[in-house]
């Protein structure tokens, strides 16, 4: 591999997802979307901080009118295993009662921090509640909402493309395995 002046000191092992194979697979979802919401409205949520660039690609490809809000919340700590503890830091601002809430989500993992979030908004009384993941690494059962997904992921530790690692290669524009 030739040598990223995005890593600086650090390495990545493997690049697993190049920027055309996520470019391509983010025009085929909001393509998904778009059909798949036929009457509208719809409000995105990304699961910050992960999901940053996935939404800001996802919502141009979706031809719908759409808000966009987001949620904090931490699972992971520094480490590469779930701590299985979820604590939110921010909520959506805007009104989801009655409307089509799409969650954005980078990577779905244990599914733990998506249940969590999950029951939380729905007692919010949206229309519908779905979620768009760009990686499910399926190690636990998906939860019924997931109706969108970019990839089956391996199950090894990935970075780039929002995915940090302690913080570190969010703005990669590949994604790539790590040691
Ligand atoms: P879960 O609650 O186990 O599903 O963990 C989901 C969250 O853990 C994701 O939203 C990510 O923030 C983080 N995560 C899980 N797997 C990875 C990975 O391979 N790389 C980076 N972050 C990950
Ligand atoms: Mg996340």
């Amino acid at each position: 591999m030739t040598p990223d002046p995005r890593l600086g000191t650090r390495a990545v092992r493997r690049v697993i997802y190049s920027q055309p194979d996520i470019e391509c697979r983010v025009e085929e979802l909001g393509r998904e979307i778009t059909t798949a919401y036929p009457d509208g409205d719809l409000v995105l949520i990304g699961l910050l901080k992960g999901s940053v660039f996935f939404l800001t690609d996802l919502a141009r490809h979706i031809r719908r009118p759409l808000q966009i809000d987001f949620l904090v919340a931490h699972s992971y700590g520094k480490g590469k295993v779930s701590s299985g503890e979820v604590r939110v830091r921010y909520e959506p601002s805007i009104s989801l009662a009655g409307r089509h809430i799409l969650v954005v989500e980078d990577i779905i993992d244990s599914g733990r921090t998506l249940g969590f979030l999950l029951d939380r908004l729905r007692s919010a009384g949206p229309k519908s509640l779905a979620v768009c993941a760009l990686l499910d690494k399926r190690l636990g059962a998906p939860p019924p909402e997931l109706r969108f997904v970019g990839f089956a992921a391996p199950p090894v530790f990935l970075v780039g493309y929002g995915l940090d690692h302690a913080e570190d290669f969010r703005h990669l524009p590949y994604i790539a395995e790590v040691d």
